[in-house]
């Protein structure tokens, strides 16, 4: 019981004496303008230069109203690992693309820890880029709407992300990264719109996403473990994809993927549903410990599937080989319709086989009728009912 007492007077005193005020910094008293048309590049930079320097949890706060952002590039290391973002507007990028041109970037931060975006929108007003590259005229690369970088113990939370230039959001060489309630929304043909990628990170979740956009809704490139995703609506898109690796001039050895698991999707009219992609080029690696589960899939192209024969245009592709080596992939309860007649397709590497593939209790039709399953090279085991048959 003392002890006890003694245990809350030290609380009390910790809370008294440590008081963490919650500075806030609203980016109107920075000179912002919410009318759409005043770049607020310097108005954010500063108030983050300010929250970034201070030792005390920091609120940056976007008000209602549309705020242009020309881009914004928020480096760190800070003194604060509590800055938190909080948007209740629009941040909408520059009308004309080349003004972002081949950057790359639009939001980014690189070398942070302790940040939070909760809230807000962002519109990479896209549009007319991708028109530019339907056309094939010469045009620029666009801007990823929101990166981080090198960063640790991150959140995006309730954020809208729409029509961006290239991906909406990517994660790459950080740890520790939650991303939650996120709406993400590009229409079905955008070029390269990928809801989000995550590469070389370790310990990201994604949760409760509803991504509709033209590319993967969740991609998974090299270096990334222990990835996890839950409760995601995917549709129109080209569903959740680790890969592509061993791409065409990126060495010859690619950082591995491990221990990812995407449970409880809901694939709607999208080109795949669980894709393992690697190129067939002789770059070596792995892609090992990765468990899809509980799955709807409604008219979805291809399900199922690894494809270790990509090689786009078939060319240079040296032998078709990939070394990349898959193992341990886990299919467990995946329904509904495929779109096309091979539902279940395996097309493994010769030289590296796909192995310890597990499939359990997976009910795929193809309107209405028996859909096909395909493998080559490719060795597991199937339990419970699997329909349409295995092949492994
Ligand atoms: C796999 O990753 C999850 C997080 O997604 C983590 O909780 C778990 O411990 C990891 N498993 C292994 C074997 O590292």
């Amino acid at each position: 019981m003392a002890k006890l007492v003694i245990f809350f007077l030290f609380k009390l005193f910790l809370l008294c004496s440590l008081p963490r005020s919650n500075a806030v910094y609203n980016i109107l008293n920075y000179g912002a303008k919410a009318d759409g048309q005043t770049d607020s590049a310097q108005p954010l930079l500063k108030a983050w230069a300010a929250a970034c320097h201070s030792s005390s949890p920091a609120t940056i706060h976007v008000p209602a109203g549309s705020f242009l952002l020309s881009q914004a590039i928020f480096n760190g290391p800070c003194k604060n690992t509590e800055i938190k973002f909080s948007i209740e507007g629009t941040i909408i990028s520059p009308s004309y693309y080349g003004k972002l041109g081949d950057s790359r970037e639009w939001i980014a931060f690189n070398n942070v820890e302790g940040v939070t975006i909760r809230g807000g929108n962002l519109d990479g007003r896209g549009g007319a880029l991708w028109t530019c590259k339907f056309d094939g005229r010469s045009c620029p690369t666009g801007a990823i709407s929101l990166t981080f970088s090198n960063s640790k113990n991150i959140m995006i939370d309730g954020v809208t992300s729409i029509n961006s230039e290239l991906f909406h959001i990517a994660i790459v060489g950080c740890q520790g990264v939650r991303i939650q309630g996120v709406y993400i929304l590009a229409s079905g043909n955008s070029p390269n719109t990928d809801g989000i990628h995550v590469q070389m990170s370790t310990g990201v979740s994604i949760v409760r996403a509803n991504i509709k956009t033209g590319d993967d809704c969740i991609s998974v490139g090299p270096g990334t473990s222990h990835l996890w995703i839950e409760r995601v609506f995917c549709g129109p898109g080209h569903g959740i994809s680790i890969g592509s690796l061993g791409k065409l001039g990126d060495g010859l050895q690619v950082k591995g993927v491990q221990n990812v698991t995407a449970k409880s999707v809901m694939f709607a009219d999208t080109q795949n549903g669980f894709r393992i992609k690697t190129w067939g080029t002789n770059a070596r690696g792995y892609v090992k410990g990765v468990a899809f589960a509980n799955a709807m899939m409604r008219n979805v192209q291809n399900p199922i599937i690894i494809d270790q024969n990509y090689c786009p245009g078939n060319q240079n592709c040296p032998g078709q080989n990939s070394g990349i080596e898959i193992s341990r992939v886990n299919y467990k309860n995946i329904r509904g319709t495929s779109a096309t007649k091979v539902a279940v397709n395996f097309d493994c590497s010769p030289s590296n086989p796909c192995n310890g593939i597990r499939l359990k209790d997976i009910k795929l039709t193809y309107q209405n009728r028996q859909a096909w399953s395909y493998c080559k090279h490719a060795y597991g085991i199937a339990t419970g009912f699997v329909i349409p048959t295995s092949c492994l």
